[in-house]
């Protein structure tokens, strides 16, 4: 029975009124969020529930152990250990798509996941990143609504290029991830062909206590490679695990895949007069104002020997910092900190750490207790902090070292504009200075074709005009490549 009134005003599930389907609670614009935010919190508590007991986003996928060791000295920056000259830490990588259930095809176009762990003798260090530098959102608000328009329509289960198509077009600063997305890259042609990134800026901070601001880039030694709409609609037919395979394969026989890391790194002041938003994970940074600093490589050489126990199960998060690294004010990473380990308390269970993929090759002293399937505990000592027979507690005071300030009136709002921030400005750059012609056809074509699968009015005429504020030239060639196909 169908219990609800689309024609009212949307609400929280108590019935409230919601203020903003597209904006978090924040302190100012750039500001941290807010946990009493709690048409947020409902709304992504809700979407990390949706489903039971595969991954929510990112259901496809697979993954290997190896090892990362680091060649460049990167400690005038960062004090954490595991990226110390020399080092080398155990580390686990999960590929995926985004959009595609358990069983969907990996060739299908889509972002790709690119999730790393590493068993750090500071604690687990995770990077939970996609194949692209850039995302679709700059709020957290609406990244359900996203995976919702990604995924199946609610009465015939079936995925829906209009429904893509409408969400994108009405939230104008998906334009530079999209322009990713329909160019080369939405068709990696395997998961050893392609790069990852963090997306997101984060912070380091060195033994002195300065703050910098990193991105962090993780370069194929394979060369990147992508396949062709045709190329990729075979092989979904041929062999839907076609990446699952090549990497398993690929590691079986000794031909092990690696990586070059390297970073960004803006100085903490720069942050606030840099001409984007630095925060804004709709942008990127110009590697002419901050260039790449190589850090180590990142090999895989181990295959999972139960891919259940450890890469199903294996829970990656944006929250598993450690000390010398942390995260930002971008508002989308600030909200996937709540969101990961909130969505694998429920799809791993509550003692989901103490598996042996997921817990930290360090011991660990939590009052966190009990709950299903336990199984580490800590015996007889107290349960709580403070206590007065021994268990070691902390209570540190004062400033956080990788922290940052911010004040302002709680806000409802996009972040403050910075002076070359628009929607449109970097997906034109990449069209026109990185795409070559070529490329653009390509573009044109996939576009093209999607459109033809089934996307009306009022979406279509939406797309035109979205693509002619990208490039007016190609927004041109789709629409005319669309009147003369269909
Ligand atoms: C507010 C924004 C976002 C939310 C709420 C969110 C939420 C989630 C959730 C709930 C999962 C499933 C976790 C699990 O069950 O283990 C997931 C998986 C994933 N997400 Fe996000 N996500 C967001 C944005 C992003 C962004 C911006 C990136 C990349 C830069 C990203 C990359 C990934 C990857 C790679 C996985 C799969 C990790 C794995 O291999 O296990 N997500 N996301």
């Amino acid at each position: 029975m169908t219990t609800h009134d689309s024609t009212i005003p949307s609400t929280t599930e108590s019935g409230a009124p919601r203020e903003s389907d597209a904006h978090s609670l924040s302190v100012g614009p750039n500001g941290p969020l807010l946990l009493h935010d709690v048409a947020l919190v409902q709304k992504l508590a809700r979407f990390d529930r949706e489903r039971v007991p595969e991954r929510s986003p990112h259901a496809k996928g697979s993954g290997a152990f190896g090892e990362f060791v680091v060649t460049h000295d990167v400690s005038a920056f960062t004090k954490a250990d595991f990226l110390q000259p020399g080092t080398t830490t155990r580390s686990l990588l999960r590929f995926s798509t985004v959009a595609g259930e358990l069983g969907s095809p990996d060739t299908w176009r889509d972002v790709r996941g690119f999730a790393v762990r590493f068993y750090t003798q500071e604690g687990n260090f995770d990077m939970v990143g996609n194949n692209t530098p850039v995302f679709f959102l700059r709020d957290p608000m609406k990244f359900p609504d996203f995976i919702h328009s990604q995924k199946r329509l609610p009465d015939s289960g079936l995925r829906s290029n209009n429904m893509q198509w409408d969400f994108w077009t009405l939230s104008p600063e998906t334009a530079h991830q999209v322009t990713y997305l329909m160019g080369d890259r939405g068709l990696p042609k395997t998961w050893r062909h392609m790069n990852g990134y963090s997306s997101h800026t984060y912070m380091w901070v060195n033994e002195a206590g300065e703050r910098f601001w990193v991105k962090y880039h993780f370069h194929t030694n394979q060369g990147v490679e992508n396949i062709t709409n045709d190329e990729a609609a075979k092989l979904a037919g041929e062999d839907a695990d076609a990446h699952r395979r090549d990497l398993f394969d690929a590691i079986g026989r000794g031909d092990f895949p690696s990586w070059t890391l390297s970073v960004q790194l803006m100085p903490y002041a720069e942050a606030k007069d840099y001409r984007f938003n630095p925060f804004d994970l709709t942008k990127t940074w110009s590697k002419k104002d901050y260039p790449l600093h190589e850090v180590g490589q990142l090999t895989l050489n181990e295959n999972p020997t139960n891919h259940y126990a450890e890469i199903e199960q294996a829970a990656f998060s944006p929250s598993n910092t450690v000390p010398g690294t942390g995260v930002s004010p971008d508002k989308m990473l600030l909200a996937r900190v709540f969101s990961y380990p909130d969505a694998q308390r429920n799809r791993v269970g509550t003692n989901y750490n103490q598996l042996p993929v997921n817990a930290p090759v360090v011991p660990t002293n939590s009052y966190d207790k009990e709950g299903s399937m336990e199984f580490h505990h800590s015996g007889a000592a107290p349960v709580y902090a403070p206590n007065s027979y021994g268990r070691a507690y902390q209570d540190e005071q004062g400033p956080v070292d990788n922290g940052w300030e911010s004040d302002g009136e709680m806000v409802r709002s996009a972040y403050t504009l910075h002076s070359k921030d628009d929607d449109f400005g970097q997906a034109h750059t990449l069209i026109r200075e990185v795409y070559s012609q070529e490329q653009r056809d390509a573009l044109v074509e996939t576009v093209v074709g999607s459109l033809l699968g089934g996307v009306e009015e009022p979406v279509l005429s939406r797309v035109f005009q979205y693509w002619t504020n990208i490039d007016a030239e190609v927004g041109a060639a789709i629409e005319a490549g669309y009147n003369a196909a269909k």
